[in-house]
């Protein structure tokens, strides 16, 4: 494999175009917009220079990093050459599967198309295409440059082949891929989000505030991140998404997304893109939203 195409310049999609650039792939970087492109580039270059400065690549990885990474508005066109394609768009079904007809028709019968969906079925995102035995899911976490984790998700007509080149394909970038079937929320989102509710919960019912609640996780269990902080950083319209996703999958009310996440996100406080989420985001320093205080 040489050519990979990303589809969408978000916090996502840049970093895995990061990833695989830096790995030496020529990388289609495909967004509707040229402003979201040139955000996603922005990005990518500050988070290189990041890598830079600690002395984790040279001034020449830099150059042939950004080099090896093209932009494309148009998404036929943009997946033309790839061997792999990997969807980065917004968690939203009827989305993807537009997305997954168009990469269908207008890429090599031969390359493999993978989502990065943190928690919509595989199996259904692969009814849109005419080679669900070369659908997979690949779920990257966030920032992708540093973390380690790829869940690699296999479909119900994905094949052996597919799921061994994808899983190699995954270390020869630096990560490690753990093999997962398609079930709702894979094993990251089943864990995580019941973590991440019960946290809310325990704070509605006034057990203790948010900053406490962090401190219990990052201190006694030793996570980089508190689950309301980690919530923020995920974006909690997106841990809404998934939440129910999960609900609805799997048929049980322990997945219902609590109402003050449902709340927060009606009103506009996703968390960190918005500036305010359990916490506000405005400094370096964190601070706990004033609606908790
Ligand atoms: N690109 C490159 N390097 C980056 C980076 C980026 N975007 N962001 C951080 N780094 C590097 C820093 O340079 C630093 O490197 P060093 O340790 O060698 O000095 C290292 O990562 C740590 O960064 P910082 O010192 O700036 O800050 P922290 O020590 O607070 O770490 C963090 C930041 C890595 C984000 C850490 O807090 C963490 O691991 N948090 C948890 C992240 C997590 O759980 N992610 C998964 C979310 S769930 C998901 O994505 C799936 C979805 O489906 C919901």
């Amino acid at each position: 494999m040489k050519n990979v195409s990303v589809i969408g310049a978000g916090t996502m999609g840049n970093g895995i175009a990061h990833v695989f650039a830096m790995n030496g792939y020529k990388v289609d970087l495909i967004d509707i917009s040229e402003s979201a492109l040139e955000k996603g580039m922005t990005t990518i270059e500050k988070n290189l220079g990041r890598m830079l400065s600690k002395e984790y690549i040279t001034q020449d990885d830099l150059v042939n990093t950004i080099n090896n990474i093209k932009t494309n508005t148009n998404l036929s066109e943009g997946v033309q050459e790839a061997d792999l394609v990997i969807e980065a768009a917004t968690e939203n079904e009827q989305l993807k599967l537009t997305i997954f007809k168009t990469i269908d028709k207008a890429a090599p019968s031969s390359s493999i198309i993978a989502s990065n969906t943190s928690s919509i079925s595989i199996t259904k995102i692969a009814t849109a295409t005419a080679r669900p035995e070369k659908v997979i899911g690949m779920h990257f976490f966030n920032p992708v440059p540093v973390m380690k984790l790829v869940e690699v998700i296999r479909g119900y007509d994905t094949s052996d082949e597919t799921t061994q080149t994808i899983m190699k394909l995954s270390e020869e970038i630096g990560k490690i891929p753990v093999e997962v079937n398609d079930y709702p929320g894979f094993i990251a989102n089943r864990l995580l989000m019941p973590m991440i509710i019960e946290a809310i919960t325990t704070l509605v019912q006034g057990v203790a505030g948010v900053r406490e609640i962090d401190n219990v996780m990052k201190l006694g269990m030793a996570h980089p991140m508190g689950p309301l902080q980690l919530a923020d950083f995920i974006g909690l319209d997106v841990c809404l998404n998934i939440c129910k996703v999960l609900q609805e999958g799997m048929g049980d009310n322990r997945y219902a997304p609590p109402p003050l996440l449902v709340n927060m996100v009606t009103a506009g406080k996703l968390g960190r893109k918005s500036g305010e989420g359990f916490y506000n985001h405005g400094s370096k320093e964190l601070i706990v939203s004033k609606s908790f205080k």
